[in-house]
């Protein structure tokens, strides 16, 4: 299955990525975990990203479009995927087409993760996440807690809060978000694979109504 994961902030993006690569071995490709990771690594890459990311602007198109291509054309490239938050602008979109064309391999759905401003904020007030790049499993003080506070569940590491899960900062990556998603949402209906999906729902019902969605065009 391929799919690709639009939504705001909070939405539950990385959360269904990490379900789909858990239950269904889909490599999950998370431009804003590849990101972190960079900076974190003080990577040209990430000497590019850690200014715009910590004020909630997103990364130039180049940028990510290159880290994405070079993923797709690395030997172990990923034939089976969910990407968590890209593609997010229309030229995103359009480089993603393309290098899926060249790779030979086509979407089975788009899903559009729908969720009010409110509940976002709410969301990742009370969000923490593994600071384990290989795991950066996701928890939330508000119902989805780890076992022991501050440990993750998965692999015993810390859990920290977001640099960029302030209120303020919130605002702003949903202002940036709603700017640029018209387009994007536009192409994809176009292309007849665009789905809706409640992000409201408990995560395995989201996660079941993803399935559908990937599923519907695997059996067409
Ligand atoms: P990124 O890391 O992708 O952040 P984001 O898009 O702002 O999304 P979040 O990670 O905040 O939310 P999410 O949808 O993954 O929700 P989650 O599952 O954690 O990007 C960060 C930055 O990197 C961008 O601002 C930009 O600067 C840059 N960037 C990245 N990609 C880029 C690109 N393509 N182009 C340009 N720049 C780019 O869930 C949130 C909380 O809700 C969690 O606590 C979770 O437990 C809880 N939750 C999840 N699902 C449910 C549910 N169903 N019910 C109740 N609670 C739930
Ligand atoms: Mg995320």
């Amino acid at each position: 299955m391929r799919v690709v994961l639009i939504g705001p902030p909070g939405s539950g993006k990385g959360t269904q990525a990490h379900l789909l690569e858990e239950r269904q071995g889909m490599r999950r490709i998370s431009t804003g975990d590849l990101l972190r990771d960079a900076v974190s690594n003080d990577t040209p890459a990430g000497r590019e990203a850690g200014p715009l990311i910590k004020t909630g602007k997103y990364v130039s198109d180049k940028l990510v479009n290159d880290v994405v291509a070079d993923l797709f054309r690395s030997p172990d490239r990923p034939t089976k995927f969910v990407t968590d938050g890209y593609p997010r602008t229309l030229a995103q979109a359009e480089a993603f087409t393309i290098l899926l064309l060249e790779e030979g391999l086509d979407l089975d759905a788009v899903v559009q993760l729908v969720i009010p401003d409110s509940i976002v904020l709410q969301r990742l007030c009370g969000r923490w996440s593994c600071s384990a790049v290989d795991c950066g499993a996701i928890y939330n003080e508000n119902g989805n807690r780890s076992k022991v506070a501050g440990v993750c569940d998965r692999c015993g590491s810390a859990l920290y809060q977001r640099n960029d899960d302030r209120t303020d900062i919130i605002q702003d990556r949903l202002e940036v978000f709603h700017s640029t998603t018209d387009p994007l949402i536009e192409h994809y209906r176009r292309l007849g694979i665009l789905r809706e999906v409640s992000a409201l729902d408990s995560k395995e019902v989201v996660h079941q109504k993803i399935l559908q969605a990937a599923n519907h065009r695997q059996a067409g």
